[in-house]
């Protein structure tokens, strides 16, 4: 029998961050979060256990990644969880693609792990319901747990039994919202968000976000079920605003030196975040937000897509002519899910 699946599943975008663990092993956060599936960021994993391979192999755009290095042992130390679920201890070849690029403030670490463990546990033949899985790819990356159910996503901090894990709000289908990511830059960030959520505490703001977060939650909340969407977006954008304010304020020591917080936007974030201001003031509807990256997620309602990629465009060639952004529009998508034509033999 062939111990063989494949997963597609997507990156999501936070409207409301996960920002600070509570327990950094169990990737248990400090807060509730809300997010959105994206459409057009995606990753495809196949995951196969094979007598025959001596060694775990983890290919990445079909090209084979070191044993030991730190991505492919997390890869592996979560597949791992699984194996010993299902009690099958065969080495896995595993193969990944992202319709994205990596490292810039679109979540690849959510669609991967969400990828990874549902094809995971498919080819292992367990049978594990939305909740488990969602809890299991939190293990693998926190944020990974909301691109498992459909659509519009709150990941639940801790139940009444300490679980940890996304429900769905609202299907895909609920609200004709788009997202236009514009990745202004391909440059890795500064700082990983894995170290970003441990240093957060140290923010001397982090004890007020939190305060301000249920009810943040609620009004994101019911605007997303409501489809109001000036709530949803002014308190969106506010809330990208707390997150890089902690980001910000959250001293770090590396190995290169001290600095008194990351900055993971850039010079052209910024001038994309001032012209969403200014147009907002000449009447036109959309509002930003940014995760640990300098790419900006402009959100829209689909009747003004069109005006806001001329808008963009029209910005990203005033200063330099040169200058070139990656455009991407997406919509609510599903989540995480079993495809039968395997991406890779
Ligand atoms: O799951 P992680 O460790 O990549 O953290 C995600 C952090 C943010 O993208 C900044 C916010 C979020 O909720 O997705």
């Amino acid at each position: 029998m062939s111990l063989k699946a494949t997963a597609k599943a997507p990156a999501n975008l936070a409207f409301v961050k996960y920002w600070g663990k509570k327990d950094v092993d169990l990737r248990l956060p400090t807060n509730n979060s809300i997010s959105v599936n994206l459409s057009n960021a995606t990753t495809i994993t196949t995951v196969e256990f094979d007598t025959t391979t001596k060694d775990d192999q983890l290919f990445v755009d079909s090209k084979i990644l070191e044993s030991g290095s730190e991505f492919s042992s997390r890869v592996f130390h979560h597949i791992d969880r699984m194996r010993n679920m299902a009690g099958i201890m065969q080495k896995a070849i595993v193969h990944t693609h992202n319709t994205f690029p990596t490292g810039v403030g679109i979540a690849s670490s959510a669609s991967g792990f969400a990828a990874l463990t549902v094809a995971t546990s498919s080819a292992l033949g367990l049978t594990l319901s939305e909740k488990d899985l969602s809890e299991m790819a939190r293990l693998g990356s926190g944020s990974a747990c909301r691109s498992i159910p459909n659509g519009f996503c709150e990941w639940i901090a801790s139940d009444a039994k300490n679980h940890s894990y996304a429900i769905q709000i609202a299907p895909p289908e609920h609200w004709d919202i788009c997202i236009v990511t514009v990745v202004v830059s391909k440059q890795i960030k500064q700082l990983s968000s894995t170290s970003g959520h441990s240093l957060a505490v140290a923010s001397p703001f982090f004890k007020t976000r939190l305060e301000s977060l249920p009810k943040r939650l609620d009004t994101v909340r019911s605007a997303i079920l409501n489809r109001d969407f000036k709530t949803f977006g002014r308190e969106t954008e506010l809330e990208a605003i707390s997150f890089h304010s902690i980001a910000m304020t959250s001293p770090i020591q590396t190995d290169h030196g001290w600095m008194s917080g990351a900055y993971y936007w850039l010079p052209d974030s910024l001038e994309l975040m001032l012209a969403v201001q200014q147009w907002r003031s000449d009447g036109l509807e959309v509002y930003f937000t940014l995760d640990a990256g300098p790419s900006v997620h402009l959100i829209c309602i689909n009747n003004d897509l069109d005006q806001v990629i001329n808008a963009v465009e029209e910005i990203e060639g005033r200063s330099r002519k040169d200058r070139k952004w990656d455009i991407m529009v997406n919509k609510p998508a599903q989540g995480a899910y079993i495809i039968t034509d395997q991406a890779y033999d």
